[in-house]
C-alpha cells in the first residue's frame, strides 16, 4: 500500500472558525427525529456537532440510524423535527435548489458501495462533480487529475471502474468526493467492502482530509476506526450516546451484543 502523500487533500481555503461563530460546530444536528413508516426509527431527538478539522465516527449496530444521520446531516432526507445548520446557516427545509447547490458546493459523500459511473473512467468520474459546479475543461481536468494523484491513482485515470479493484475505487470515489474541496465530507461504512490494508488506508485518506480542515462524519463498524478518529459516538434505535473506550471496544470486539441493553 503506497504512503499516503503529504499535500493537502482539501487544498484552498480552509473552513473553520473564520466561517461562523467562532469555535462553533461546522455542521450541527439540533434536536433532529426522524421515522419513518411501519413504526421504524431512524433518529430520536439527536444533538450532534462537527467541528472543521475532526474526523468523528458514528458507530451502532446495523439499523440503528447511522445512515439515517448521515442522509439528514448531507440534505438527502428532511428530518421530521429539528434542524440542520452549515457553517453558520440553517439549512433544512430549503427548498430543493437551494439544498441541491449546497450538497454540490460544500458537501462530499462516500458510499460503501462506491458509487462511481461504470462506463465513465476514473477521471471522468471525478470530473463529474466539478461539472456540477459549472467547471470543465482544462481546469475540470486538472483538478481531476490532482485528486487522482492525491490518492496514488494518477496513473488509472484513464481506467472504468471495472477494471480495478474494490480499494482503487473507492479510491476514486474519495477524490471525487474531495476534488471540489467540501467543508462537510460524509463517509457511510466506506472500509466495509475493503480489505484491512485498503481499510486502512482510506482510513488515512479520511484523517488527513480532516487535518486539512473538513469536517469529516463517519458511519462505520470498523474496529480500525476507533485508532483514527478524533471523537467516536455510538448509535443504538435512533438515539446517541458517547460511549466510554472500553464499552466501544467491547462492541467492537464481541460484536453486536456486546451492549445489549445499553
Ligand atoms: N427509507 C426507509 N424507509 C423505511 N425505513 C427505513 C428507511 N431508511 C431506514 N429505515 C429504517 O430506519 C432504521 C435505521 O436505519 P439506518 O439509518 O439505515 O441504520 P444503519 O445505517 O445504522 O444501519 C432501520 O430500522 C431501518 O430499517
Ligand atoms: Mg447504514
Amino acid at each position: 500500500m503506497p504512503a499516503v502523500p503529504d499535500e493537502p487533500i482539501v487544498s484552498g481555503e480552509l473552513p473553520a472558525e473564520a466561517a461562523g461563530r467562532p469555535g462553533a460546530p461546522l455542521a450541527e444536528l439540533r434536536h433532529v427525529s426522524k421515522r419513518f413508516g411501519q413504526g421504524a426509527v431512524g433518529a430520536v431527538d439527536v444533538t450532534l456537532g462537527f467541528p472543521a478539522g475532526r474526523m468523528v465516527a458514528l458507530f451502532g449496530p446495523s439499523g440503528s440510524g447511522k445512515t439515517t444521520v448521515l442522509h439528514m446531516l448531507g440534505l438527502l432526507l428532511p428530518p421530521d423535527e429539528g434542524e440542520i445548520w452549515l457553517d453558520g446557516r440553517r439549512v433544512d427545509g430549503l427548498a430543493e435548489g437551494a439544498s441541491a447547490a449546497v450538497r454540490r458546493r460544500s458537501l462530499g459523500f462516500v458510499f460503501q458501495s462506491f458509487g462511481l459511473v461504470p462506463l465513465l473512467t476514473a477521471e471522468e468520474n471525478v470530473t463529474v462533480a466539478l461539472r456540477l459546479l459549472n467547471i470543465g475543461g482544462d481546469r475540470a481536468r486538472e483538478k481531476a487529475r490532482a485528486a487522482l494523484e492525491v490518492v496514488d491513482l494518477g496513473r488509472r485515470a484513464g481506467h472504468r471502474p471495472a477494471e480495478m479493484s474494490g480499494g482503487e475505487q473507492q479510491r476514486v470515489a474519495l477524490a471525487r468526493a474531495l476534488v471540489h474541496s467540501p467543508k462537510l465530507l460524509l463517509a457511510d461504512e466506506p472500509t466495509g467492502e475493503l480489505d484491512t490494508a485498503t481499510g486502512a488506508y482510506v482510513l488515512d485518506l479520511l484523517r488527513r482530509t480532516a487535518r486539512n480542515g473538513a469536517a469529516v462524519v463517519l458511519a462505520t463498524h470498523d474496529p480500525a476506526a476507533l485508532e483514527v478518529v478524533d471523537t467516536a459516538y455510538f448509535m443504538r434505535d435512533g438515539t446517541v450516546h458517547e460511549p466510554d473506550r472500553a464499552e466501544l471496544e467491547l462492541w467492537l470486539t464481541e460484536g453486536e451484543g456486546g451492549l445489549a441493553g445499553g
